[in-house]
């Protein structure tokens, strides 16, 4: 039996449609215009098109969006006085510093700069522990968007064991913290599997639930997956000139009972839980929430 194919793509436009027009109604109640600004540093083609296409969806959404946009070589500090401007700019709800940042840029010393309530990726340390005391702020977007494509599958996840693949901050960490959770789509038995485990084939056979995200083109094959398991593939890697994920589609599939393809899958989400945070953020600091 093959697989049903998670479409984000269309998952995705439900939700912005719905976020369109809670931001309308917001726009009507209170005369705020919701505002993400991005800072995109250096021309990686691939950041590139990411932050654009979040530029877009914002502005489908009735979201108002700006790029700063900023050459390679902007220095640490300089970075640092450009996040705090827009901390103290009232007209700027959401802050997005597209990542990866140049080499010279300490990631980690920009992300602790962004104000907690700006920070619509939920990167900052005081947002991260809210997650992990189960009461978030901003829930972050990539693992909030695939934990909405499980829901979409009816799987109960109460109880199921949830094998994650990558130790990210981005992902796999804050994953396993969404699914460990009380309550829908979460109650979940979680492991994280990364570079040092052992035995991590024999774990993923174990998996109701795989998530892939550890940027190893089509690492998963059919062979480590459970008949019925609901796979979630969050890698995206060029291969010749084509993208694949991190899971070998056309096996997994004959597998799988639901999989997420790349393009189309968790992509779209994940910018659609920008949104939401977006909004979020603009409720918060309009005081109507
Ligand atoms: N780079 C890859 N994914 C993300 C994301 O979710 N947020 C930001 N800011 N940068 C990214």
């Amino acid at each position: 039996m093959s697989a049903e194919i998670i479409d984000g793509k269309a998952l995705a436009a439900a939700f912005r449609e719905q976020i369109a027009e809670e931001v309308n109604q917001f726009k009507s109640e209170t005369n705020f215009v919701p505002h993400l600004t991005a800072v995109l540093v250096g021309d990686d083609p691939a950041s590139a098109v990411y932050v654009r296409n979040k530029q877009r969806a914002c502005e489908k959404a009735g979201i108002q969006s700006t790029l700063k946009r900023l050459p390679a070589e902007t220095t640490e500090a300089e970075l640092i006085s450009i996040v705090e401007a827009l901390n103290a700019d009232p007209g700027v709800h959401g802050i997005l510093v597209q990542l990866p940042l140049p080499k010279h840029v300490n990631e980690t010393a920009i992300l602790d700069v962004v104000h907690p309530l700006k920070d619509v990726d939920a990167f900052h340390p005081e947002n991260v522990g809210l997650i992990v005391q189960g009461r978030p702020r901003y829930l972050p977007c990539t693992p909030y968007g695939i934990q909405q494509m499980i829901l979409s599958t009816k799987m109960e996840t109460a109880g199921k064991h949830a094998v994650i693949l990558g130790r990210s901050e981005i992902v796999g960490k804050p994953m396993a913290m969404l699914l460990i959770q009380r309550g829908l789509g979460a109650d979940a038995t979680v492991t994280i599997c990364h570079s040092r485990t052992q035995n991590l084939k024999e774990i993923v056979r174990t998996a109701d639930i795989v998530i892939a995200a550890i940027g190893k083109p089509e690492f998963v094959t059919a062979d480590m997956v459970k008949p019925g398991a609901v796979v979630i593939d969050v890698g995206i890697n060029r291969v010749d000139d084509r993208l694949v994920g991190d899971v070998e589609f056309e096996g997994v599939k004959e597998v799988a009972s639901a999989i997420t393809p790349v393009p189309g899958g968790v992509g779209p989400m994940t910018i659609a839980m920008l949104l939401k945070n977006t909004l979020t953020a603009a409720r918060i600091q309009s005081g109507s929430i």
